[in-house]
This record gives C-alpha cells, structure tokens and sequence, in this order.
C-alpha cells in the first residue's frame, strides 16, 4: 500500500483527536482567541458580539496566566484578564488551520498584548519577536503594565495553516493576550500578495477625537483609531450623510470613519510626516482615504488637491461627494530618512484639503523557504501520534535557527528545506511506529532506540530510498523485520540496529532475538545476484570516469616548468587541472590571433577552435600589462574552483614564460551590454522573457557564488558587460580578476581598495571599504533595472543621474511604462514588470542590510516568471487616477504647518468596540 494513500485519513484522523473541534470560527468566519483562558472555555463578548475560544486547540506549549489583580478594574475587553507566557523555549507557536484558514486566501490577523503585571514582578520594559510562519513580523515592546499593545498584518496564507510565533530575544518571556483572524476578500489591499505582506504601523479616522471604531461598524473588523494629535489650525468636519464605497473598491472603508474628516484652517495644506523606527523595515505603503462630506451643488465652491509625497508630486483629487476614493501607490517608498505627505489645495480649488482617513503600512517579506510540504505534513503527524511537545512548534527546518530538536534538515539554494534526520532516541515514545516516518522522503538517519514502541516494523520505512541508517534498538517491537529493509542491510546501503527487541521474529517462524544483521552474511543466491549485478555496474562505471578523469590529468601537466619564472610566486596555490596549452597551440588554435572578439585592460580575447572544431575565447595577457598579472592568476584560480552552467568555464590555460593565456568556452552571442545597447543580435531588442531569463541565469550565477562556494565568493564587478550569452541566450557570468573569496567567519571583509565599475559600485562599499556579498547584490540589482530599461547605468544626457535613482523618480509617479525599455513596444505582462522593478530597487538600496540575498532575489524572480508565464492579468487593479503618484508640477514645501505621526502599537484605555 503506498503510503501517500493514507495520509489525508491519518490527518483526519490526527486532527480530530488533537483537539482541532476548537479551530472553528463564528457565523462570519472570524476567529477570535483569547489566550489563557481555561481550555475549551468560550464566550460571546456582551458588547461587539463576538465570540471568543480558548487558544488550548491551537498550542500545546506555554502556561495561562491572569493578570494581576491590581489591573483587572482598568481594563474594558475580557480578552486582557488571562494570557499565555511562555517561559521555555525559544520559539513558541500557534497553528491556525482549516476552516479559519484556506490556502491562497486573504487574512487580517491581528495579536494583542497586555502585560498587567502578571508574572507580579513589576516587569521592566520587555520586548520579544512575532513570526508569521517563518518570517519576521514584528517586534513587541512593552513599556507600561496598564497598556495593551498590537500587532497587525494583511497576508496571504501560503500554506494550509498560518502560525504565528513568538521568539524570545533574551529581553523578556514572550506572553500573548488574544489573536484575531478575518477573512479579506481577495481584492482588498491589493499590495498584499503571495511574497508581501503588509505590516500595519496604523491605521487613524480622522476627525474622530476619542473613539476607536471596530466590528461591526466595520464588518471586517479593522481597528480603527482615533486621530488626536490634529494642530490647532486643524478643524474636524462631518455629516450624518452615509459615505458609500465603490462597487469592489479595494479598501472598503466604513461610512462611518468617512463620515469624518479634518481639514486646515486659515491654510491651504495639510502635512503629515513620520519616521522609519530605528531597526524597522523602511518601506511605507500609504493609503489615503478622501470623500467630500459638504454638499457643494448649488454653490460656486470647489475643492481640488494636489498630493506630494516627499516633495514628489503625486496626485490631483476632486474628492467625490459622499464617495469613497482612495489614493495610495503600487510601490512602497523605501529607504527615506523621513516622510512627509502633504494634500495642497490646487489653484482652482476654493476650498482647502479634507482628509477622512488614513492607513499606514510596513511590509514583511515572504522571503523564508518554508520546509517542503510533505515533510511538515508528516512532522506534524508524527509530532500528534506521539505527543511530542520540546520545541516542536512552526516549521520544522525553516529558519534554520528554529530547527526542531531531533531534525537535521538539508538547506540547498532556493529549493524548501528537507528534513534528513529524525532523532526520537530514548523519548518516551510508545504505541506502534507511525507510517508518517516513511513519508519523510528525504531522510537519512532515523533513532527510535531505547523508547516503549511495540507492534511491527512498518514495509514502508524501506520506501524511503535516501535512508542510511535505522536504529530501533531497545523497543518491544515483534512481527518480522521486512524483507526488503533487510535487503539492504545485506547490501549495505543500510544500516540496520534491531538489537533488544526480544520480541522480533527473523522470518515469521521463528521468534528469536534477532541479532544485528552482519553486513558480509548474505543468504540466499538471489541476494547475491541483486547485490552483485548492481555492484558490478558501479565498478564499471566508476572504472569509466576514473579513465576519464585520468586522461584528462595527463593532458593537464601538473608539472611546473622549472624555467618558466611566470608563475612562481603563486605556484603553491595556483594548481590548474585544465588543460595546458603552448603559445604555438594557441597560434593554431586562434589561426595567429586573426580574429578579435574583445579589448580590456589586460589585452585581448580571441576567438578559437580546437582540434575538435569546438570554439573557444582565449584571452592574452598583453606584456605590458604588469597590473593585470595579478588578476589574471587570480581568475584562473577562481575558475579552476568554482564550477555552475551560469559561470563562465575554464576550458585550459597557457603559462609561458611571456606568454600567459586563459582559455574559456566560447559565448556566441556576446555580452548582454551589447545586447541591451543595440550592439548584437543585428539590433534586434531581447524579448521580456528572454530578458527574465538572462536575469534568472545571472542570479543562479551569483547566488552559485555566494551559497555554492566555500569559501563565498564575491565577483566585485558585476555588470551587463560582465554577462556573456551563449548560442540560445543562457547567460553566464565571467571575468573573475577582480573577485575575492570570503574566508573570515563574519562574512565581511575590510578591502583597502574600492574596485569594480561607476555606475554599479555598492555605496556602502564605496563609503565604508566594507565589502560583503550584498555588494554583488547591489550591482545585480543595477543590471536587472539594465534589462527593465534598456538604459546604462549612469543615464546619459542633461540628467546622469544614476539609474536606480532615474527609475525611482518614475515609479514615484506611478507609471511602470515610463520605465521599461520601449523597444520592447508594450509586449510585456504589467504585475510582472512591477514586481522586477520592486526587486531590483530592493536590491539597490543604500544600505548594504536592507538588500535581499541573491537567494531571495532568484525566488522572487522566478515567481515574477510565473506571472509572465500565466499572462496573470487579474487584479491588476490601480488605475492611474488612484495612483499614489501621478505626474502634477513641482511645488515648494517650505515651512508649511506639519503635523508628525508615530508608530502606535500601543493603545491606551482598551476597548472591546
Ligand atoms: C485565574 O483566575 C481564575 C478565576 O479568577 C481562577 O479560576 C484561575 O485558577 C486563575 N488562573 C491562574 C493560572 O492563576
Ligand atoms: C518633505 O520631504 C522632502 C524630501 O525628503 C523634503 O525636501 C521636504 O523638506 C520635506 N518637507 C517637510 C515639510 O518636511
Ligand atoms: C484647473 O485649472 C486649470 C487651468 O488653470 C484647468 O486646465 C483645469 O482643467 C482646471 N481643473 C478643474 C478640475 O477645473
Ligand atoms: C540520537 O540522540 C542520542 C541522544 O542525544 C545520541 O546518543 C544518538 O547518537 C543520536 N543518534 C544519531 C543517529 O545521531
């Protein structure tokens, strides 16, 4: 019986003996979790309706706690009394399952805080992390006892389930109050998606001085505060008129928050600035909410307003009456010291600006792997059956620094995480082996020696094709052990410990103690012939590559040539396995140097054919190229290590006493600059497609680099001159001279001097001579706005301005197409283009921290091909009239009144409403 057969009943099955009845949410989907409360306790709160479960079906690890008395009289909301703290473990977490979650729906899920003295050590301001799965969300500072602190964010579950974590920091035991969960409607919030999240900062009703407006004011539930910090000049304004939504508008705000709005006195502008936190993510999505609320019909009034954001002119709005518009951006502003909004009446505009709410977002990347789904399928169905509590809590691998005591998990590239061991050594298990185990796919070692586990070893545990060794010693297991695990034991691709199971049988006959099988004792002719035939393969194939390998060393001269004085210094590492070349081959091969394929500052590269008509590169080291020599050995020590079909290869060398040569495979199609700038292809533009691929190839390269060598290596100049095209466009990276492996521990690394080319130089490298991988990301980034735009990387003409900036000042504005290169004549799917713009910007921010890894970036990119590849055309729901930016004139800001804004996760005077 195949085991995947099995695994939607065994989950069934799991679900409902672990207490999952609790999941359910209320008629609206909501689900409310009070923390701490006693297990399957509910209760419906008298004022907002809503109902509230225990948070017992959702974690099995932490303690309840009540606050202390001396808090119980301040607060409003039944939900602050208990909490749930958890003193052990690094990573505690709740799982939120089916039917509160689906896969690939729309969450607002919401944490509460409320310390309250309750562990009565008067606690010193404390902070600890919230994960949502296995990304960074927030941090949660607690300053006062008598405040109640939240979190909020609008994500897309990726998984079946969503888990919220909390992560002790070492500033405090983590605790929770409450979890909200709210089902959105897909269309809402259209900048939350698959690969972002928004990350509310807040979220104010404007004009509203006290009050904080919730479900069911707004049915799904938002929590909307009060705005009371208006300057003087400010007034409120309302109307008891109902302010209507568009029909699948994208923010569905309540009329009752739009039914209030402030607007300036004696002044034509309204200001609002705020400031990154120290340590936060720096990319803002704000959402303005506008409506005109004063009848104007019948009177010669108007309003009109302009927006600016940082100075940046954003939008004109003729707010509609009694409608809800909404302004925001498809961008986040990122990397600003500061920010400032302002709405600036326009000059027909006899009215100044209204303003009737305003949201404000962060965002988290969903840029963690989470373990392969198979594997967290069994992992938690095995952490079920046997009741496992340690630190078996989100995902099992993923983040690697949470990884589940017992597991060994394989982390390769951008691939999810796979667990290859499982160690329950001596940890109480009892009942039988669980199927689940063979549906750890990837495993290699699996310990259940020295636990209670009885009835039969499963058939499928040999299925598992990857497993190396199986120790159940010190069970009370019976039956007979597989044929096919004995198998290979006897075959030696296992290893196989059964000892102290006095009750396994050997055969089904006889119920003796089994000893370990030896590995040399082979029974029957059968077993010989399957082990033999197999092994006898393998020699000979062995026997093969060993020729090969052999021939290819004789060919490779390991031999130094005593005279040849070239090379000397660094004869002790430089040791080349490729092929030696004479200068006199080279002459052949590159029939006298007679054709030119390139120039650099080290002399020429040519082209070439080998006996085999294979073409190749040769690059010469001109003689009077003294500088060069340096990075040309270091090239070719670089090459001979590292070895990705998107790095250009070595092919073989020439060492001469003048004569010092590096051979490469021969690229076709040139360098991707030239293909870019109308030098290649007969002119012709590279498609989108083909573009994205050249970036996906150049990001395998690097990432190859970065995660692939060990040492890492950084390439130090990266650019489209460095990216060379084959025959079918793949694109490889080459020119290594300048690049410098990493060995120390800190992955950074002093440089003396700044190298590498204007235009794609990493600031902060350039700033601080801190060179790290992110300085590769950095020029990376470069390349990809390069393949957007068609453009070099200081753009030509009155403006040379550096590219990153030339593209950030467009997309301000909120036009994609101002952007792409227009030879690609609009052939090019929108979302896509959007998304490679966010990642090269996030690539190219100033500072080195705030970069993605070439991992990251090769995710996102790969998902952006998916989007290429689907022609997704759905949501794409900004029109450019409710574009955050829009092209308007300039304006000056100049000491305009200005009102600043903080973050607010706390919240004074808790309220149910
Ligand atoms: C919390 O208070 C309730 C009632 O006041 C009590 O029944 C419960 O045992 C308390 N829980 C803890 C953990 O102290
Ligand atoms: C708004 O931001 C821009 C750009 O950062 C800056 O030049 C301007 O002075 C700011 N205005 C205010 C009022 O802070
Ligand atoms: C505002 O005035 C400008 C000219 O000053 C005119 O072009 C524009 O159409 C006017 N806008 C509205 C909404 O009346
Ligand atoms: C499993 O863990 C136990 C206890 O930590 C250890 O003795 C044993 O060697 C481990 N097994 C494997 C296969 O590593």
């Amino acid at each position: 019986m195949d085991s995947r057969f099995w695994w939607p009943i065994l989950l069934a099955l799991a679900m409902a003996s672990a207490g999952v009845r609790s999941q359910s949410t209320d008629a609206l989907g909501f689900l409310s979790i009070d923390c701490g409360i006693e297990s399957g306790s509910s209760y419906v709160d008298p004022i907002s309706n809503i109902s509230y479960v225990s948070d017992a079906g959702f974690i099995d690890t932490g303690v309840n706690r009540n606050i202390s008395v001396a808090y119980v009289g301040e607060v409003r909301a039944r939900r602050y009394l208990t909490l749930r703290a958890f003193p052990n473990g690094t990573r505690n977490c709740y799982i939120i399952r089916s039917p509160a979650v689906a896969r690939g729906s729309k969450y607002l899920l919401r944490a509460w805080f409320f310390y309250g003295n309750y562990d009565g050590l008067n606690g010193q301001p404390q902070s600890f992390d919230l994960h949502l799965g296995v990304n960074y969300w927030d941090r949660v500072n607690v300053i006062t006892a008598e405040s109640s602190y939240r979190a909020e964010t609008i994500a897309v579950a990726t998984a079946r389930y969503l888990s919220v974590c909390l992560v002790n920091t070492g500033a405090g035991t983590p605790f929770i109050s409450g979890i909200d969960v709210r089902p959105l409607r897909d269309g809402l919030y259209p900048a939350a998606n698959a690969w972002r999240s928004l990350v509310m900062f807040n979220r104010w009703n404007m004009g509203e001085e006290s009050d904080f407006v919730r479900y069911p004011a707004d049915p799904i539930d938002r929590v909307w505060s009060p705005w009371n910090s208006s300057p003087s000049n400010w007034s409120n304004v309302s109307t008891n008129s109902t302010v209507q939504n568009f029909p699948q508008d994208f923010f569905a705000v309540p009329s009752v928050v739009m039914q209030s709005a402030v607007t300036p006195i004696n002044s034509s502008i309204l200001v609002i600035t705020w400031d990154p936190l120290p340590g936060d993510v720096n990319q803002f999505f704000p959402i303005l909410h506008i409506s005109e609320i004063v009848d104007l019909s019948g009177t010669n009034q108007s309003r009109q307003m302009n927006i600016y954001v940082n100075g940046i002119p954003a939008n004109t709005v003729t707010p509609p009456y009694l409608v809800a518009d909404a302004i925001y951006g498809e961008v986040p502003l990122v990397s600003f010291p500061s920010y400032n909004l302002s709405l600036e009446a326009s000059s027909n505009s006899t009215l100044p600006p209204i303003l009737n709410a305003f949201e404000l977002y962060t965002t988290m990347s969903n840029t963690s792997v989470p373990s392969d789904a198979g594997d967290v399928d069994a992992m938690t169905l095995i952490k079920e059956r046997y009741r496992i509590q340690r630190n078996w809590m989100g995902d099992p691998c993923s983040p690697s620094a949470f990884v589940w005591d017992g597991l060994n998990c394989t982390y390769r590239l951008s691939n999810p995480p796979r667990v290859t061991a499982l160690n329950l050594s001596a940890s109480g298990l009892t009942g039988e082996i669980t199927n689940s185990v063979a549906s750890l796919s990837a495993l290699r070692y699996l310990d259940l020696s020295y636990n209670n586990l009885t009835g039969s070893i499963p058939d499928d545990l040999a299925n598992i094709s990857s497993l190396k060794l199986l120790d159940l010693t010190g069970n009370q297991l019976n039956g007979s052990v597989p044929l096919s695990l004995l198998e290979m034991s006897q075959n030696g691709l296992l290893t196989l410990r059964l000892d102290g199971n006095p009750h396994l049988c050997n055969n089904g006959t006889s119920c003796n103690v089994m000893p370990a099988p030896k590995k040399k004792k082979i029974s029957t002719p059968v077993i010989v012939i399957l082990c033999i035939v197999p092994v006898l393969i393998l020699l000979a194939v062995i026997a093969i590559v060993w020729r090969v390998r052999k021939t290819q060393g004789l060919r490779s001269g390991s031999s130094v040539d005593p005279q040849n004085g070239f090379l000397k210094q660094t004869d002790n590492s430089l040791q080349l396995e490729n092929r030696q070349f004479t200068y006199r081959e080279l002459q052949n091969i590159t029939n006298n140097f007679q054709k030119i394929l390139g120039k650099g500052g080290f002399g020429s590269v040519f082209h070439g054919r080998l006996e085999d008509s294979t073409q190749v590169a040769v690059k010469m080291l001109s003689q009077s190229s003294s500088q060069g020599t340096k990075e040309f050995l270091a090239e070719a020590q670089h090459l001979t290590r590292v070895h990705h079909r998107n790095l250009v290869s070595l092919v073989g060398y020439c060492k001469e006493v003048n004569h010092l040569a590096l051979v490469y495979e021969f690229m076709s199609q040139g360098t991707l600059q030239d293909h870019l700038r109308g030098r290649a292809n007969n002119g012709r533009a590279l498609s989108w497609r083909q573009r994205l691929h050249i970036a996906i190839d150049s990001a395998q390269g690097l990432e190859y680099l970065q995660k692939g060598c060990k040492p890492p290596l950084v390439h130090r100049d990266v650019k489209s001159g460095n990216i060379l095209l084959s025959e079918t466009l793949e694109a490889k990276i080459a020119d290594f001279g300048l690049s410098k492996a990493f060995l120390s521990e800190a992955n950074s690394h002093i440089s003396t001097a700044v190298v590498g080319t204007p235009g794609y130089l990493d600031p902060e490298y350039y700033n601080t001579f801190q060179l790290s991988e992110k300085s590769d990301v950095y020029s990376y980034g470069v390349v990809l706005l390069e393949l957007i735009t068609g453009l070099p990387p200081i753009v030509p003409g009155t403006e040379n301005v550096l590219l990153a900036q030339w593209v950030l000042q467009r997309l301000a504005r909120g036009n994609i197409e101002d952007v792409v290169d227009p030879k690609l004549e609009g052939e090019y799917d929108i979302n896509c283009a959007w998304k490679c713009a966010d990642i090269a910007l996030k690539c190219t921010a100033q500072r080195s921290q705030q970069r993605p890894t070439m991992t990251e970036v090769l995710m996102q990119l790969k998902e952006s091909l998916e989007l290429e590849n689907s022609h997704y055309n759905t949501v794409n729901t900004v029109t450019r009239s409710e574009n955050l930016y829009s092209e308007v004139s300039d304006v000056s800001l100049n000491s305009v009144p200005e009102i600043g804004v903080s973050r607010m996760t706390e919240i004074t005077g808790p309220t149910a409403r």
